[in-house]
């Protein structure tokens, strides 16, 4: 959640650390701050309450910063409120050790009543000070700073990466991790610590991810990693395709309006190497033939929008396969008593590949047995790296924390997968594999079509942006859309959204439709239509205002009984989800953008969720 940057080189350490917050900065975006050690071994620290523009601003009004070791953070708070206190770095009482630290650890309150207990006073309330407290007191005892690094190490319990800095040793940072990413870049002007590749790009592509229980010595020359017992490892390193272009914003006003616009080309990216002679091939899976030979049943485990994707899949994989999927929230999974072992395939889909409670319910079904493929998309993250079989979905760097072309590229490639499945299986007919495959060669340019039409969304949104309360409904895969639409509309523009079944408003919630409700209704899932046509009488004659989405075939059907209609071009069902979100994703994000909110960072949220 929370965004880390160290760097040890041969220049100056702050321009590069905020300059690698700002592109952290959508990992979380309560405060942030910075603190490096002068090369005379001097802590220096700052940091702010606030966006990182406050901690810029907080910098330039002071002495400068000099020093050319540093870590920087930018925070999602979980313990303790966000303000200037609680605000990363955290140093300790002497002021010669301090911490940056993404994560929580679950035992800090019994170290910290012990710590009290020996005088150790604290100035924050946050869970991150006890680990700077605590590496204090054992290198007191120790004098011997990595002694005291691994003491800490077997004494806190919980998720963790962190930068550590000692003014006894200012030519040099620590890292560590513990389910939580962290990476190494390899620099010309000097080596890196971060949570995330962005945040690298501009400096270097080279990188080593961290695994669990490694601890890494970084210099401006040098870089060793330890594992647990202390012992020196040979890490690989990669190479990471992204640009930084990619990762800005390239004249849009918002990330997220650059990355619905992106779709075409991501899809594009995503569908076309698994194209070839008008056959769908999944090179990954080349060695595993037998995928499928001895399971009954498939969960599909994700979280947000990844889940929503889900629940897509849910749909369409029960019906190209023929045995039970399910869509499960990662959060619930590994407490619900899941019939995992070898009978059951589990497909983790998670945009950052980070996500903690996916990355638990992954941990949890090969521990029971269970086969896990993952759908990612941030390469070498930790979801793939343990998965049994990793997806890429191939779509780019990602900021806005609201999710588009993410999404779209997870949701194609899970479709991909089913039909790809049933070929093998012989459960689909050579007719409608042609059919899926012809119109997948053509699916970015059917998303263009939707794009061209942004007047029309930014005509409704202007007409409904003041509305306090919208209903997403729609059937089937339908209603998964709706899901997504409701939550794009509800996480940017902070109206209040609930998505319905659209048979199953009637159970309850129509009583609170009334003159003037707005209610989405998705006319998508061509079987359904006539059903949905239906729904859309039963709350217009309540008084609502619908907005309706459907394809052109159903154009005057279900326009006929819409304030508005939002038309997409017809493709087989399987697919046409992934037109049917776009005017949903362009929807919301006009919505947000009348009523004025910080659509790339919304309020509370953060982009990858790496706290349970
Ligand atoms: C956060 C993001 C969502 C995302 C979810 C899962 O809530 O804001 O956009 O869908 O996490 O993230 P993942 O990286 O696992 O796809």
């Amino acid at each position: 959640m929370c965004g880390i940057i160290g760097f040890a080189g041969n220049t100056e350490a702050v321009p590069i650390l905020l300059d690698g917050l700002e592109r952290l900065e959508y990992r979380g975006y309560d405060s942030a701050g910075v603190a490096v050690a002068s090369p005379e071994g001097r802590l220096q620290v700052k940091k702010c309450k606030g966006r990182l523009g406050v901690l810029r601003e907080a910098l330039a009004a002071q002495k400068p910063l000099t020093g050319q070791v540093g870590i920087g953070h930018t925070r999602w708070a979980t313990h303790g409120e966000p303000n200037d206190v609680n605000a990363h770095p955290h140093v300790s009482q002497s002021g010669k050790l301090a911490v940056v630290h993404n994560g929580i650890i679950e035992n800090y309150m019994e170290i910290k009543q012990s710590l009290l207990h020996k005088g150790v006073v604290f100035a924050s309330d946050t869970d991150t000070e006890v680990i700077v407290q605590l590496l204090e007191y054992y290198y007191k005892k120790s004098s011997n700073l990595m002694d005291a690094v691994y003491e800490v190490l077997n004494r806190i319990k919980g998720a963790y990466a962190m930068g550590i800095l000692c003014s006894d040793f200012p030519e040099q940072l620590i890292a560590v991790r513990k389910d939580a990413p962290l990476l190494i870049g390899y620099g010309a002007d000097g080596n890196y610590i971060a949570s995330d590749v962005t945040a690298l790009l501009a400096h270097t592509r080279t990188v080593t991810y961290m695994e669990d229980d490694e601890v890494a010595v970084v210099t401006a020359d040098h870089v060793q990693i330890l594992g647990r017992d202390g012992c020196f490892l040979e890490k690989e390193k990669h190479q990471i395709q992204w640009d930084v272009s990619a990762a800005e914003k390239g004249g849009y006003a918002h990330f997220m309006l650059k990355e619905i616009m992106e779709q075409p080309e991501a899809v594009r990216r995503t569908i076309q190497p698994r194209l070839a002679d008008g056959e769908i091939v999944f090179e990954e899976l080349e060695d595993e033939r037998d995928l499928m030979k001895g399971i009954s049943r498939i969960y599909l485990v994700a979280c947000g929008s990844a889940y929503h994707v889900g629940m897509i899949g849910k749909y369409a994989l029960e019906r190209l396969l023929g045995i039970p999927v399910e869509a499960c929230l990662a959060s619930e999974f590994r407490y619900s008593g899941p019939l995992l072992g070898e009978s059951a395939l589990v497909i983790v889909i998670s945009q950052s590949g980070e996500t903690l409670d996916s990355m638990a319910a992954l941990r949890e079904a090969k521990r029971r047995g269970s086969k896990v493929l993952s759908i990612v998309n941030v390469m070498g993250s930790s979801i793939a790296r343990e998965s049994d079989h990793v997806l890429y979905t191939w779509a780019g760097p990602e900021i806005a924390v609201a999710t588009t072309k993410a999404y779209t590229t997870q949701t194609v490639l899970l479709l991909m997968l089913g039909v790809y499945l049933a070929r093998r299986l012989d459960r689909i007919g050579n007719g409608e594999y042609q059919e899926i495959v012809r119109e997948l060669h053509g699916l970015h340019e059917r998303i263009g079509m939707v794009l061209k039409n942004l007047e029309l969304y930014q005509k409704t949104a202007a007409r409904y942006f003041n509305h306090d309360s919208v209903f997403y409904i729609g059937r089937n895969q339908d209603y998964a859309l709706g899901m997504e639409g409701s939550l794009k509309l509800k996480e940017i523009s902070y109206i209040h959204s609930e998505s319905y079944a659209a048979g199953e408003l009637k159970h309850g919630t129509i009583s609170l439709i009334e003159p003037g409700t707005l209610v989405v209704a998705l006319a998508v899932y061509e079987p359904l239509v006539e059903k949905m046509r239906s729904n859309i009488v039963e709350v217009r004659s309540r008084g609502a205002e619908v907005v309706a989405v459907t394809t052109e075939e159903n154009r005057d059907m279900i326009g006929s009984q819409a304030s508005e209609v939002f038309v997409i071009p017809k493709v087989h069902t399987l697919l046409q989800p992934v037109l049917g979100v776009v005017p949903l994703q362009l929807f919301a994000y006009y919505i947000a953008l009348n009523r004025g909110c910080d659509i790339d960072k919304p309020r509370n949220l953060a982009k990858s969720v790496t706290v349970e």
